[in-house]
């Protein structure tokens, strides 16, 4: 019998990784991948819950499965955040669905499948990590957990209760991971974790910067990454790391949501504007080229014409490369829901496109500043919109379409004489 399956990925990078550990799970397992959910016998949906109308959107692609089960033997498994947060009450509304699992429990998937399990949201204390079953889709960069869950609660967000408490890797096995990434011709390594620098290893006390240290060390390792950190979580050790580790991507995602001190209380971030700014600028001290990015959150409830002006006055000054904004949205069982309601909509969406338009003046600039530069450049691939060119990325993670020879071994790093700033990415040609 044929077992084929079709996996879809709403999210962020862990839920990405996730997938592929599903995925690897199902093939050592002998099932096939198909990329047309009418060829499946297992359907799998892996979920984002973190903002906008995200359950809505689960039971509505679920109207549509239905039909298709209709048709024929089909099992649909409900995953990721969603899963976790609606639970059994998924299987209540869509009756057809086989089984809800939290990612707490990708780990699982064996133990769910074999036993016909429903429900499946428990945080087990053993989160399995199975580094041999993790179907890598990028031929050359690997993602790697290091910790699970977060306590900030920040009262806007759903993932304390999607991903759990706190729960960090042992030090030694995260090592090993890397390197048999790196064996399997991965250069580049990305670390995850919600809050990925309040890493602390759980033996022996080792911090993020003393795992960004040894990872950065394994012979392999061109360039390593790493996402989410928190603000308040930024310390010297992780700083010196970054510093002293060349093959450490100049790059950091530091998400600030908000610029006025008033609302970021409110929001329970652990910081104030001016804390922020000394964090970033400790950071610029000792690595002045440092590409910085954030997320902010627009409209939370309260949010005044004043404090949404700290926000922009806040961009300008941190001068961000790369910035993701949101309108807030209110999720299920957040501690913000009782802070008050949303912003009018239509307010909301006017501050958003201010927002916007200061920040693309911003980024246009800081593209347009490396024009007649040569950088070098990790080669990952063939460019999407134009099968002619190559593509990669800068040290600084700026994506760079260019010319050159197609049979570079992917994962090279190559010079690249930046001709142009387009949009959102640069162009240019190989040198030698
Ligand atoms: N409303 C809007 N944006 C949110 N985010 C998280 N929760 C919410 C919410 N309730 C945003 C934050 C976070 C990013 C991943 O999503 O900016 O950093």
């Amino acid at each position: 019998m044929s077992k084929n399956y079709y996996i879809e990925t709403w999210g962020c990078q862990m839920n990405e990784l996730d997938s592929e550990r599903l995925s690897g799970n199902l093939k050592l397992r002998g099932y096939q991948r198909v990329e047309d959910e009418s060829q499946a016998d297992l359907i799998l949906l892996n979920t984002c819950s973190v903002r906008d109308k995200a359950e809505q959107k689960v039971y509505s692609r679920l109207g549509r499965l239905r039909e298709l089960k209709k048709e024929k033997e089909l099992k649909i498994g409900v995953c990721g955040c969603v899963a976790q947060q609606e639970g059994e009450q998924i299987l209540e509304r869509a009756p057809w669905v086989d089984f809800v699992m939290g990612p707490g429990n990708v780990g699982h998937l064996d133990a769910v499948l074999e036993h016909g399990t429903r429900v499946a949201i428990e945080f087990p204390e053993d989160r399995n990590y199975d580094i041999v079953a993790v179907d890598r889709t990028s031929a050359t960069k690997a993602w790697v957990t290091i910790i699970e869950g977060c306590n900030k609660n920040c009262t806007f967000c759903i993932v304390p209760t999607t991903r759990g408490r706190e729960q960090s890797r042992e030090f030694e096995s995260v090592l090993d991971e890397v390197r048999a990434a790196v064996a399997t011709g991965r250069v580049e390594i990305e670390l995850l974790g919600q809050t990925v620098n309040a890493y602390r290893c759980p033996k022996s006390g080792r911090d993020f910067g003393a795992l960004l240290s040894a990872v950065a060390e394994i012979p392999g390792v061109v360039r390593l990454r790493f996402t989410t950190s928190h603000p308040a979580e930024v310390n010297e050790s992780m700083i010196v790391a970054m510093r002293d580790h060349e093959n450490i991507s100049r790059y950091l995602h530091l998400p600030v949501q908000s610029g006025s001190s008033r609302i970021l209380r409110r929001m329970k971030r652990l910081y104030t504007r001016e804390k922020y700014l000394e964090t970033i600028a400790r950071i610029r001290e000792a690595i002045p080229e440092i590409h910085f990015s954030t997320d902010i959150i627009v409209g939370f409830p309260g949010e005044t014409e004043e404090e949404f002006q700290e926000t922009l006055s806040l961009i300008e000054e941190v001068r961000y490369g790369s910035l993701f904004a949101f309108k807030y949205s209110p999720r299920p069982g957040t501690p913000s829901l009782r802070i008050g309601e949303p912003l009018d909509d239509e307010i909301a969406s006017e501050r958003l496109q201010r927002l916007f338009d200061l920040h693309e003046r911003m980024k246009k600039e800081k593209l347009e500043s490396y024009r007649g530069r040569v950088v070098p450049v990790l080669y990952e691939g063939p460019s999407r919109n134009d099968p002619a060119m190559l593509s990669g990325r800068t040290d600084d993670y700026w994506v760079v379409n260019f010319h050159g020879d197609p049979a570079t071994p992917l994962g090279s790093i190559l010079g690249v004489r930046i001709d142009s700033a387009q949009h959102h990415t640069l162009r240019g040609e190989a040198v030698a």
